[in-house]
């Protein structure tokens, strides 16, 4: 059982490519949430000078999606440590070499530079992609069992868990065990809009399916008031 404080399970997602906007948001939301996320589009526009613009004293998910040679991957997660990451994602069907890679480069760099390792998750089949899409691409479906797959390699080659969507929690908490990271978007407290999400759980109900961090958007960020929607969703959640 994950004992963290209802507070550190959010990371709540930045998806804006406006920086002054997400550096005031993620001061604002640094003492109410356990940390901010940032993916491609917020990295591509403002790079590494952008992302400690963010982050302070909050945690740090840097949604990255690495995927390339063993070699680059590794280089990749070199570059990234620096910054401070708690999280960092890699796409699990990169394979077990640049898997391995990966995990290697994020221990002996954090030794080096004398920073927490980041915790690796492996990034399954995008919620984007159906069993027609796997089948395009030439790879075997259906996309649940895919992901069981992948969650499983991911797992044997050492990253720390996988992002999952709120329907593939309770399968693969059975498959990869109590100990085993599982981040999840796509949750939407109950006085919430879903917006483009189609399937998804309010917070608490993602903790109970055995979620360790919650990634929170447009509920939060969309707000009129976004440290008091923060509050709620933790509020909420240490009540239940
Ligand atoms: O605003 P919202 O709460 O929907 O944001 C969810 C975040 O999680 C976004 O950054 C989105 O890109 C990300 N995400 C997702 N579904 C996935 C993977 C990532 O919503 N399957």
């Amino acid at each position: 059982m994950n004992q963290t404080p209802p507070k550190d399970r959010v990371f709540v997602a930045l998806d804006t490519p406006d920086l002054a906007r997400a550096a005031h948001l993620a001061t604002a939301l640094s003492e109410v949430v356990g940390g901010i996320k940032v993916g491609k589009e917020f990295f591509t526009a403002h790079g590494p000078a952008g992302v400690r613009a963010v982050t302070g004293a909050g945690g740090l998910f840097l949604d990255l999606k690495f995927h390339d040679i063993p070699n680059t991957v590794a280089g990749a997660v070199r570059a990234a440590v620096p910054l401070g990451p708690d999280l960092l994602t890699i796409h699990a069907a990169g394979g077990p070499a640049m898997l391995r890679a990966a995990v290697a480069a994020a221990a002996e760099t954090a030794g080096d530079a004398d920073v927490p390792r980041p915790r690796l998750l492996g990034i399954t089949v995008l919620t984007s992609l159906d069993d027609d899409d796997l089948t395009a691409v030439g790879q075997h479906g259906p996309v649940t069992e895919q992901v069981r797959r992948l969650a499983a390699l991911a797992q044997e080659t050492g990253l720390d868990g996988v992002v999952c969507s709120p329907h593939e929690i309770a399968a693969l908490r059975r498959l990869c065990g109590p100990d085993f990271l599982l981040v999840v978007p796509g949750i939407r407290p109950a006085w919430a809009a879903a917006d483009d999400q189609k399937r998804v759980l309010t917070p608490a109900q993602a903790l109970a399916e055995g979620a360790d961090y919650l990634v929170i958007g447009r509920p939060i960020t969309g707000a009129a008031d976004p440290v008091a929607a923060a509050q709620r969703i933790v509020a909420e959640l240490g009540e239940s």
